[in-house]
C-alpha cells in the first residue's frame, strides 16, 4: 500500500515505525513522473530491500526556479503521479506544499560555491542553492539512508554529491542512468510542454552531442555540435561547454563532458555526453 502524506507530522508518523525494519531510501521529484523517474524508484526498491522503505517527494520548488513562467507552467498531475507510485509499489508519498516546506520568512539557503557557478548554475544563478536547500531538507524530514537521482542533471548529481560529503551528510547519494525515448531525446518532465514541432526537433539535441563527440579537437566538437543544434528553427542555444567530469571547468582535453541547455520556445532541455579517456573502458556515451 502507498500512503501519500503532504507534511512533516505526517512524514513522521509514516516512517517511524518504518525506519527500524530496514533502510529509507528517497527518490526526490518534481512529479510529473515518467519511466526515467520509476527507473529511479526501482533503485531505490534494490536499495531498501524487503524491509526497508521507498520514499518518493513529489514538490515543485519554488526557490529552483529563475522564471515565474517556467514554475507556474511546470506540470502538476498530482493524481497520475500517485497512481504511477501505487503500481511502482512506492510506499510512502511526500507531496507538500510550498506552505509546508518553507517559512514565510526563512532566511537559510544552502550555497554550493564551485560546481554550481559553471553551466546551469552560471544561465540560473539562483537554481542549485534552491536544489540544495530543498534535497537537505528532504533528506533531514525523510531521515533517509540513501537518495537516488538521475544522470541526467549529471551537474546536480555532482552539487548534491558535494554537499553531502562536505556537510557530512550521512546519506548515500546513488544515480540512475538517463533513460532515453526510442528517438535519443533524454527523458524529461518538460518533454510534455514541446509543441509536435519542436518534440520533432528535440532528438537532434542528443545526436549533435553523440555525433560531435566522436570528433577530436574541442574546437571541432564544440562546432559541429552548434552547427546541428541550430540547424533547427526551433532551437535557440542558452550554453554549450566541454567541461571537466569533475571540476565541471572549461575542458580542453578528455575526459570531458559535452553539456548542453537548448530552448525550444519557452522549454529548456538539457543533455550531456561523456568523452571519455580514449581506450577507457566504462565510456558509454549517454
Ligand atoms: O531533479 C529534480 O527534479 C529536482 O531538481 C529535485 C532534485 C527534485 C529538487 O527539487
Amino acid at each position: 500500500m502507498t500512503l501519500t502524506v503532504h507534511d512533516a507530522a505526517g512524514l513522521r508518523d509514516a516512517l517511524r515505525a518504518r525506519r527500524t525494519a530496514g533502510p529509507v531510501v528517497l527518490v526526490p521529484t518534481m512529479g510529473a513522473l515518467h519511466a526515467g523517474h520509476l527507473s529511479l524508484v526501482a533503485i531505490a526498491r534494490e536499495r531498501a530491500g524487503e524491509g526497508g522503505t521507498v520514499v518518493v517527494s513529489i514538490f515543485v520548488n519554488p526557490i529552483q526556479f529563475d522564471r515565474r513562467d517556467d514554475l507556474d507552467a511546470y506540470p502538476r498531475p498530482l493524481e497520475a503521479d500517485l497512481d504511477a507510485c501505487r503500481s511502482a509499489g512506492v510506499d510512502v508519498v511526500f507531496a507538500p506544499s510550498a506552505d509546508a516546506m518553507y517559512a514565510p520568512d526563512r532566511s537559510v539557503t544552502v550555497t554550493e560555491t564551485a560546481l554550481s557557478r559553471h553551466l546551469c548554475g552560471a544561465s540560473r544563478p539562483c537554481h542549485f542553492d534552491g536544489v540544495c536547500t530543498v534535497c537537505l531538507k528532504l533528506f533531514l524530514l525523510t531521515g533517509c539512508d540513501a537518495a537516488v537521482f538521475g544522470e541526467k542533471d549529471f551537474q546536480q548529481l555532482a552539487v548534491i554529491r558535494r554537499m553531502a560529503r562536505d556537510l557530512d551528510v550521512p546519506v548515500e547519494i546513488l544515480a540512475g542512468p538517463t533513460l532515453r525515448e526510442p528517438d535519443g531525446l533524454a527523458m524529461s518532465s518538460r518533454n510534455a510542454r514541446l509543441t509536435p514541432k519542436q518534440r520533432a526537433d528535440a532528438p537532434r539535441l542528443h545526436r549533435a552531442l553523440r555525433d560531435a563527440a566522436a570528433l577530436d579537437s574541442p574546437a571541432d566538437i564544440l562546432a559541429a555540435a552548434r552547427r546541428e543544434i541550430e540547424a533547427s528553427p526551433h532551437a535557440r542555444i542558452d550554453y554549450l561547454e566541454l567541461v571537466h567530469p569533475h571540476t565541471l571547468r572549461p575542458a580542453s582535453a578528455r575526459p570531458a563532458v559535452l553539456a548542453a541547455a537548448v530552448f525550444y520556445g519557452h522549454v529548456r532541455l538539457i543533455d550531456h555526453v561523456h568523452l571519455p579517456v580514449a581506450g577507457a573502458s566504462g565510456s558509454g556515451k549517454k
